[in-house]
């Protein structure tokens, strides 16, 4: 049965069903329908265009469904799509009664409101995924606090940092994106209930009791407007799509890091893999699937925003190809999310590697600005060290083990305390201002890092 039939005479055709019927991929809304119902029940309840008893028997019957959807005894019936399940299951638990539910309501406003009754909550599940993956990264951060490593840029050896000033760089890209889920959710607690198909309701139905009653702080103010919106399907998929390129970069990182040529780290084995040929392998699968399943998310927001280019006003079908992208990246963070987690977790970072990486070239510019402490302009204290590194270079010694009258042949400010600057503690540790990598901002970070994630708990 579906629930515009009265001005058809011929039956839909069976491929045409096919393409039609959303049931399969939006039977997962059936809480948030069943929701949306028992209070849209209520408000109806309280224009006296239900009585108690029927409120009540459809409220009650309503709770049935949810039961058997719960309990996974629910029947199919070739239904459209999760509004027509619930809608005939009803009407089969408490009779005709049930057919006053749908008094000013139309599928659009309903499936609008069932979407985001059902993100609100999503949102909620990836952003403690998201808090599990930070705590990790605070973590090891916090119990990795004397270890140096080289910092690269163009992937070329540039200047040492702290291990965990690394880690915390990925928490902070984490953070941005808790904010932008909080805004995600702010507008997606907009209730479009009772906006109908397109118009607006003519019953006088509470829409601000409605929407209270529903957990959103807010009514949508334009019917139209309202049951055409997917904004907050968009910024979801947007919100997700960073999270996946930070998820990506973190990974790609890892699996360089893990890897042959630094050894830096060694991720645990439960987070990789073995190859069914070469017995020796030892494959950063966990971290390869995180980078690869950001490409699905990216598509995802790509079809959706393909779909609502260009679509005229209010509601077209078009728009039930919202669904299918947004469970999918839902599922996918949900997946992977956890893993990621785990392998932060289970990382064992290597001292000796990493001291081992390290080289005196990277000291360059401590050896600059020891020239610009002592009065040098910048700009010639870095052509000096240039030409110093270069002879370093030329007679195959590192930049320490220049002899003092070579430096002093560059520039006279050079003084026999030069030779303190080849020293990655010293070096690290001079990084004092905020932001920097010194072990002492380091711990000012996880401190603030701590109560970002503290706040959010409690929030
Ligand atoms: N299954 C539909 C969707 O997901 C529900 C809304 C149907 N509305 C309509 N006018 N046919 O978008």
């Amino acid at each position: 049965m579906s629930l515009w039939g009265g001005r058809f005479q011929d039956k839909i055709d069976d491929l045409m069903k096919q393409l039609n019927d959303s049931f399969r991929f939006d039977r997962r809304l059936y809480a948030a329908d069943i929701r949306g119902s028992v209070a849209y029940a209520g408000a109806l309840s309280d224009t006296g265009l239900l009585t108690d008893e029927e409120c009540q028997s459809i409220i009650d019957g309503l709770e049935q469904v949810r039961q058997e959807f719960n309990e996974g005894s629910f029947q199919e019936a070739n239904d459209e799509d999760i509004h027509t399940a619930v809608e005939r299951r009803l009407t089969e638990i408490v009779g005709p009664a049930a057919g006053k539910l749908h008094t000013g309501r139309s599928r659009n406003d309903q499936v609008a409101t069932d979407l985001r009754l059902w993100l609100i909550e999503q949102i909620g599940i990836v952003q403690s995924d998201l808090a599990a993956v930070q705590a990790a990264l605070i973590d090891k951060a916090e119990g990795h606090l004397d270890l140096i490593m080289p910092g690269y840029t163009h992937l070329q050896p540039a200047q040492p940092v702290l291990f965990s000033h690394w880690l915390m760089s990925v928490f902070w890209a984490f953070d941005r994106d808790q904010e932008r889920l909080d805004d995600c959710k702010r507008r997606t607690a907009v209730c479009p209930l009772g906006s109908g198909a397109l118009s607006g309701t003519p019953f006088p139905i509470d829409r601000t009791a409605l929407a209270a009653e529903l957990g959103m702080p807010a009514i949508s103010p334009n019917s139209m407007d309202a049951v055409s919106d997917r904004d907050f399907v968009a910024e979801f998929l947007f919100a997700a799509s960073l999270i996946g390129i930070h998820i990506s970069r973190l990974a790609e990182d890892l699996i360089i890091m893990s890897g042959p040529g630094r050894r830096f780290v060694t991720l645990g084995e439960q987070y990789t893999t073995g190859s069914s040929l070469m017995p020796q392998k030892r494959n950063p699968d966990s971290l390869e699937l995180v980078r690869g399943k950001t490409g699905r998310i990216l598509g995802a927001l790509v079809g959706l925003l393909t779909v609502l280019k260009g679509l005229p006003s209010t509601y077209n079908k078009d728009l039930q190809e919202d669904k299918e992208p947004l469970f999918d990246t839902a599922d996918t963070l949900a997946m992977v999310l956890p893993v990621l987690a785990g392998v932060i977790g289970s990382l064992v970072p290597s001292p000796d590697a990493m001291r081992g990486a390290l080289d005196m070239a990277m000291l360059a510019t401590d050896l600059a600005d020891y020239l610009v402490d002592r009065g040098v302009p910048f700009r010639e204290a870095h052509h000096i060290t240039g030409h110093l590194v270069r002879r370093a270079e030329e007679q195959g010694i590192t930049l320490d083990q220049l002899p003092l009258d070579v430096l002093q042949a560059e520039s006279a400010v050079f003084d026999a305390d030069a030779a303190a600057i080849f020293d990655f503690e010293r070096a690290v540790s001079r990084r004092a201002a905020p932001g920097g990598t010194a072990p002492e901002t380091a711990r000012e970070q996880i401190a603030q890092a701590h109560k970002c994630l503290v706040a959010r708990n409690r929030a």
